[in-house]
């Protein structure tokens, strides 16, 4: 007996609709016609069936605190900066808790399954912490959650940022992180990397950094993490997040760097929605889009996902958590709009996002987990173009969000006409 079949399901590489059969939470067969006894049949028409989206960078700490205690009045980083210095302090653990619980609805309700957050550890309580590791659990259900223990304020130039950082590991924080570019200079920036990347080894955990996240084309933290990445024999285990500094960089440089990164299999997060608004903000003009070589790195076969990075916090006002919007974005930043490229910025939410999380069983194909999305729309080019809605949303092969087709009326001289802008 068959959990659920998904009949006319319009996939990837497939030239004509196949029907899905899942078993015990698994895709058991991908046929032209499955047969076989189940009582629960859900009709894709055709529609595109995608594994889920994946946000591989993200701050879950912050999200949807918009307004408290004040609004961005600037819209600026230094602002965002000094309203989460005030917002912090006030948190208890159940607000950082509600807030992440009613955030990973939002997830889900997009086809959001696996999500990598950011924790900051600079607060010695670890509240924060203490919260989202219990989000984390009470989701394991619904979606996959990563937390990474983030010294927001430098793990050396803030004090206790070591010991807490330390402390949040054992508590059961997944991932170690970093900021070494906030650090006081180049050299405790570097200094930084190489103990984190060490305790990382030593305990056998992946590293995810905020590395080079600015404007300065002479810093030289990216270089810094990959050589340690390599004499750890670490190589696809760390990623470098928004690694911004790149797009200023000199172009003989970074063709060295290319290598580097390359030789440590260095995972990278750009984060496009937020790379566009924040960096910059010191050009006149001519302006710089600040988001880092995206199209370059995807062509030195470097593995490259977006993330949303914020939701409604002190940094950024914007956004419902659709990683669509997050593709869209990059793509429009990264002037990636050749047919390949369009097909990578799909890729960058969702399997490129699953390996840096290094998630198991992830995919459309017999064998794997049974998550995937049923959108509205056909192709992943229309994916992007629409941001349609996601019909159905499945973990494990049970249906755990629905959303009705929409169907946009306009009238135009004063005659209804129906447009289906799926078609
Ligand atoms: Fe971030």
């Amino acid at each position: 007996m068959l959990d659920l079949i998904v009949k006319n399901a319009k996939l990837q590489n497939h030239d004509c609709e196949q029907d899905i059969a899942i078993k015990d939470g698994k895709i058991l067969t991908i046929e032209k016609q499955v047969t076989g006894e189940c009582s629960n049949i859900i009709d894709a028409h055709g529609c595109f069936v995608t594994p889920p989206f994946i946000d591989s960078h993200f701050h879950l700490d912050a999200t949807l605190s918009y307004g408290q205690p004040r609004i961005n009045q600037s819209g600026t980083l230094l602002e965002g900066i000094a309203l989460w210095g005030e917002l912090n302090p006030t948190q208890k653990v159940e607000d950082f808790h509600a807030r992440a619980m009613e955030f990973c609805q939002w997830s889900i309700a997009r086809g959001v399954l696996g999500l990598r957050s950011h924790v900051d550890v600079t607060d010695e309580n670890l509240l924060a912490a203490e919260a989202l590791l219990d989000v984390r659990e009470k989701m394991k259900p619904y979606m996959d959650i990563q937390l990474v223990a983030f010294p927001q304020n430098g793990y050396l130039r803030s004090p206790g940022a070591k010991q807490n950082l330390s402390r949040a590991l054992e508590m059961g924080v997944d991932v170690v992180g970093g900021i070494p570019h906030f650090e006081r200079n180049m050299d405790e920036g570097a200094t930084s990397v190489r103990q984190l990347c060490q305790l990382a080894a030593d305990k056998g955990l992946l590293v995810d950094m905020h590395c080079d996240e600015s404007d300065d084309p002479l810093s030289r933290h990216i270089e810094t993490l990959c050589a340690q990445t390599t004499r750890l024999g670490m190589e696809g285990r760390v990623a470098g997040s928004h690694l911004t500094s790149m797009h200023s960089m000199d172009n003989y440089y970074v063709s060295k760097l290319m290598a580097l990164m390359a030789e440590a299999d260095m995972q990278v997060v750009a984060n496009p929605l937020i790379n566009i608004t924040l960096q910059g903000r010191h050009d006149t003009y001519p302006k710089r889009r600040g988001m880092t070589r995206v199209k370059e790195l995807m062509e030195n076969n470097i593995n490259v996902a977006f993330g949303h990075d914020c939701v409604m916090d002190p940094w950024y006002s914007f956004g419902s958590h659709d990683m669509l919007d997050v593709a869209h974005m990059g793509l429009h930043v990264g002037q990636m709009t050749g047919v390949a490229q369009i097909q990578n910025c799909f890729d960058a939410v969702t399997c490129n996002a699953a390996r840096i999380m290094q998630l198991d069983d992830y995919g459309v194909t017999p064998g794997s987990n049974a998550d995937f999305i049923v959108l509205d729309c056909n192709t992943p080019f229309d994916a992007i173009r629409l941001r349609p809605a996601r019909l159905y949303v499945i973990r494990r092969g049970q249906v755990i969000s629905k959303t009705d087709r929409s169907k946009p009326v306009v009238t135009i001289e004063g005659r209804d006409r129906k447009i289906d802008f799926t078609l």
